[in-house]
């Protein structure tokens, strides 16, 4: 039997599992599913990363031992794939030991092969990306992430990437399908053909990693270590090399120029396709914890179901761009295509089956358009497949789900019934319904479950089954909600789980002082907030009150308005006139000292200190919104 092994990147256990792994995890099953469905012997690989600085700082910022973080961690993600119905093959996770041998087996090959070298390094290096930047000083911006870079000095292990160059550029020329898409592969090129520098491979800084052979003091370069689970996950079955590697873009060197790189020093075969898809974006911008943007998968498909997901995901956005993710296009999408589209489609064929021939096929051709179109669909959803194209297959797929729909509005099969004409009845309920297996089959590999109970309905030996709806309708104002309440308690698990500050990012953790967040909120809560630049044109003691001023501040409506602040132990009155301040426009009013007070001026409340406004650098016109 042809083998067919593919993986997606093994995860950081720096933060539990949230939707954007989930994406590539699902595009991955869906493409074993396609190969499995071609006849292949298909093994899907996943698994998590955990070693290395930045999983050190994360456990340490919980309080927890980096084998303690980290399987909590690594269980979360193989606890996700399940709940979420993906069929995982192989689960490797960096810190079993069998992956220990294969790391270091890697590297004395690289070694005994003259590829590998001691020296030392002062210079930039990022906690984040593990990557030392040569060109840049530290405290400046990692060319890679924007975090500022520390500095370091190390006696490392270097890999010789320089002298692979030319053999890299060769295998890109010969193999054009190595890098998918074209413009990663162009990217990758221009990297390449710019010349590579040698690569530092072990640490001395760190002890949470695989220890390098024959040396006390160093343990190996994430990278080195991560990129190998490729092999250790398939270590003895005779799978290597990978037929495809899935990834996200933004790792895509990694995977491209490093992995091969090793894989030729060691003289051990290469991956033969490496696809590199696009961003998963919220509402426009980049999914990330410190923005705080994550949504969890379960939250989602605990409310709609794991298909309506799938669906969304790869119908949605195109396969290798990046594409945005929002809770009202994956309900819309869901009743667009799958309520009304699939599940009218296939609740109409299946009931008039059962109500004009008790449930029975009738046992004759299909109509000639009918099987022109079926092949049609066929060839091009195959075709669009074989591409990575899910969003253009699935089109396909569904624009014989409307051929279908005017098929039936104008075949009228209620009124064939009435009028007698049994053997046009006989052929249009047949053509529907094979058509309908067709679109069964090649939509089974993104929306399996739901396949599966739409072929239970249509029963077998063309003998119709119980019909349920499979795509009930999604009311948004109803599940939004309880999507975004599970979403809360998810994320409130996941706190307890990490301890008290999970989303610690390297870069963040000296802000240690930081109070804890307030639940996350969507941007339509916060635009509910009116936020406006104000004038203040007088300010004044409240009697009595020795903390609050009586402040009139005008933002363009026909006048000022009243607004008693608590800031008066930090601000003279007079150093307030004239000034611009920011208020809370649109809060309810609410009586002080028997003063009503229209608004809240914003200002950062310093533990224990004194309140500091918030103003501007630049100028701003009175009554402008901030947002
Ligand atoms: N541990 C490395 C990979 C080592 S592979 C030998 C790593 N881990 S990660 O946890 O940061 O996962 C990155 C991968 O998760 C991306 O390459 C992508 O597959 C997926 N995604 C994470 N966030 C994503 C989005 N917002 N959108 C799309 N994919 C995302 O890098």
């Amino acid at each position: 039997m042809k083998q067919f092994y593919l993986t997606t990147p093994i995860y950081y256990v720096n933060a539990a599992p949230h939707i954007g792994h989930t994406y590539t995890t699902i595009a991955a099953e869906v493409i074993a599913r396609l190969k499995r469905a071609e006849g292949y012997d298909v093994v899907l690989a996943t698994g998590t990363d955990e070693h290395g600085q930045k999983i050190e700082r994360a456990a340490k910022a919980v309080g927890k031992s980096p084998q303690e973080f980290t399987d909590l961690i690594s269980a979360e993600f193989s606890k996700q794939w399940t709940e979420l119905g993906l069929q995982i093959d192989r689960f490797k996770r960096t810190t079993d030991p069998e992956h220990h041998k294969k790391v270091q087996e890697l590297f004395l090959r690289c070694q005994e092969r003259g590829f590998v070298y001691k020296s030392s390094y002062t210079g930039a290096y990022c906690v984040s990306d593990e990557l030392y930047a040569n060109e840049a000083k530290p405290g400046e911006p990692c060319p890679i992430c924007g975090r500022p870079l520390e500095e370091v000095t190390e006696e490392n292990y270097f890999f010789k990437l320089s002298a692979f160059q030319d053999r890299l550029l060769e295998l890109y020329e010969a193999q054009p399908d190595f890098i998918q898409p074209e413009i990663r592969r162009n990217e990758v090129l221009a990297f390449v053909n710019g010349g590579l520098q040698d690569l530092s491979i072990s640490r001395t800084s760190i002890t949470w990693g695989i220890p390098v052979p024959n040396e006390e003091k160093h343990v190996f370069y994430v990278w080195f270590d991560a990129l190998t689970t490729y092999m250790s996950a398939v270590e003895g079955e005779g799978r290597w090399p990978a037929d495809l590697h899935l990834i996200g873009k933004e790792i895509l060197r990694f995977h491209a120029v490093f992995w091969p790189a090793f894989l030729m020093a060691a003289d051990w075969p290469l991956p033969k396709q490496i696809f590199a898809h696009g961003w998963l974006l919220f509402e426009n911008d980049k999914m990330s914890k410190s923005k705080g943007n994550l949504l969890r998968a379960t939250p989602i498909t605990n409310v709609v179901g794991i298909d309506a997901l799938r669906y969304f995901l790869l119908r949605e956005v195109v396969f290798g761009s990046d594409g945005n993710f929002s809770l009202d296009a994956l309900v819309a999408r869901y009743n667009a295509d799958l309520a009304n589209g699939l599940g009218n489609l296939t609740s109409r064929t299946l009931t008039m089956i059962k109500q004009y021939r008790e449930g029975k096929v009738p046992d004759v051709p299909v109509l000639d358009a009918v099987a022109a179109q079926i092949a049609a669909t066929q060839q091009q959803a195959k075709a669009h497949y074989a591409r990575f194209e899910f969003s253009k297959a699935l089109e396909s797929i569904w624009a014989l789900i409307g051929f279908l729909d005017k098929l039936i509005m104008e075949e009228k099969p209620w009124v064939l019934a009435k009028t007698g004409e049994a053997a046009r009845l006989d052929t249009v309920l047949t053509s529907t319904y094979r058509a309908l297996q067709v679109i069964c089959d090649l939509a089974h590999p993104a929306i399996p479950a739901s396949i599966d109970k739409i072929r239970a309905q249509m029963g077998q030996d063309g003998q119709v089954g119980d019909l349920t709806p499979v795509f009930p309708r999604l009311d948004a104002k109803l599940v939004i909600p309880q999507m975004q309440e599970l979403e809360q308690a998810e994320l409130a698990r996941q706190n307890a789980l990490l301890g008290k500050t999970p989303e610690v990012e390297p870069a963040a953790a000296e802000v240690s002082a930081v109070s804890p967040l307030s639940p996350e909120i969507t941007i339509d809560d916060f635009v509910k907030v009116d936020l406006r630049v104000g004038l203040v044109i007088s300010a004044e003691a409240v009697k009595g009150a020795d903390k609050l001023l009586h402040l009139k501040v005008d933002i363009g409506e026909a006048e000022p308005r009243n607004i008693v602040a608590g800031i008066a132990k930090a601000y003279a009155p007079e150093t307030l006139v004239n000034r611009k301040v920011v208020i809370v426009a649109n809060l309810a009013p609410r009586k002080l000292r028997g003063i009503e007070s229209k608004g809240m001026i914003v200002a950062a409340s310093l533990e224990g200190g004194s309140p500091v406004l918030a103003a501007f650098l630049e100028e701003v016109p009175v009554g402008a919104r901030l947002k």
